[in-house]
């Protein structure tokens, strides 16, 4: 895949910024602008390959962990082993989460203790195993969706997780702005990624879902992981000084028109 390239803006120079399943999707795209944009850029992720594929992309610079996001150990881990490397963080994209859909009959406690364990404890422990490591005007950027905003069928328990992400985002604010930390919370609507591939569903079902999904958004496509990534760095990077506690949504209109 493409190398890094040289932007003109380069918003984070000199800056250590640390991205949650930072190995697909959203999030490796993020790690990739963050990258291109002077970032010394820090990614986790659980699979293996997955994890190689993206070294590769992002090049020698970055460090490239294997961590899960839903352990408190291993977010205690992932701290230790950062400051054992003498890093401080400037930004933080929690953006590892897990999405997986069940109509209220079907959904079971192994599916609600997962999506909540990965999306909502694994968030709030990162962010406490993390927070010693930041840097005064330092970021949090959490990945929520507009799944927390909107009534869609057989996503309750996912839409749930997320939308524990906007009170984390105020009270944790509350807390860490003494410090010159914000948290913020980025909402998607669609968004082509491998993501959907692991929803649970069989590739009928996936293809008019999808269908389904793009009828509803006001722009009529998907949007891309780049476009996402964008909002990310917006909210990681000083010019957003004066948003605090927030959300800002980026899903071609979907839940607002
Ligand atoms: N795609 C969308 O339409 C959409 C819309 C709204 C919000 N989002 C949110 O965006 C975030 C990223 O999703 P995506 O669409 O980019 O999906 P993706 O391509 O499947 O990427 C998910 C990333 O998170 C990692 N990950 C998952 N669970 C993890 C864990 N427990 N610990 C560490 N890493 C973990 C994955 O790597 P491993 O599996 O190897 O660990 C992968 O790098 C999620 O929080 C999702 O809810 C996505």
């Amino acid at each position: 895949m493409s190398a890094i390239t040289t932007t003109t803006s380069q918003r984070f120079a000199n800056k250590t910024v640390l991205v949650t399943g930072g190995s697909s999707g959203i999030g490796l795209a993020a790690a990739r602008a963050f990258a291109n944009e002077g970032a010394r850029v820090v990614i986790t992720g659980r699979d293996e390959a997955t994890l190689q594929a993206a070294r590769e992309q992002l090049g020698g610079a970055a460090l490239v962990l294997r961590n899960d996001a839903s352990d408190l150990g291993q977010a205690r881990a992932l701290a230790s082993l950062l400051s054992d490397q003498g890093l401080r963080l400037d930004a933080v994209f929690i953006n590892a989460g897990m999405a997986r859909f069940a109509g209220l009959a079907d959904v079971d406690e192994a599916l609600w203790d997962a999506t909540f364990g990965a999306n909502v404890k694994g968030a709030f422990f990162q962010i406490q195993a993390l927070a010693p490591l930041l840097n005064k005007g330092a970021s949090i950027v959490l990945n929520g969706s507009i799944n927390a905003r909107i009534g869609m069928p057989n996503s309750s328990v996912y839409a749930a997780s997320k939308a524990a992400l906007i009170s984390l985002a105020k009270t944790l604010s509350a807390e860490l702005l003494p410090r010159g930390v914000r948290v913020n919370v980025v909402s998607p609507g669609p968004v082509h990624t491998p993501l959907y591939g692991k929803l649970g569903m069989d590739e009928t079902t996936l293809a008019s879902v999808a269908a389904e999904i793009q009828s509803q958004v006001p722009l009529g496509r998907f949007g891309t992981s780049a476009e996402i990534a964008s909002t990310v760095l917006h909210l990681a990077a000083p010019e957003s000084a004066f948003i605090v506690g927030t959300e800002i949504i980026a899903d071609g209109g979907m839940s607002q028109l």
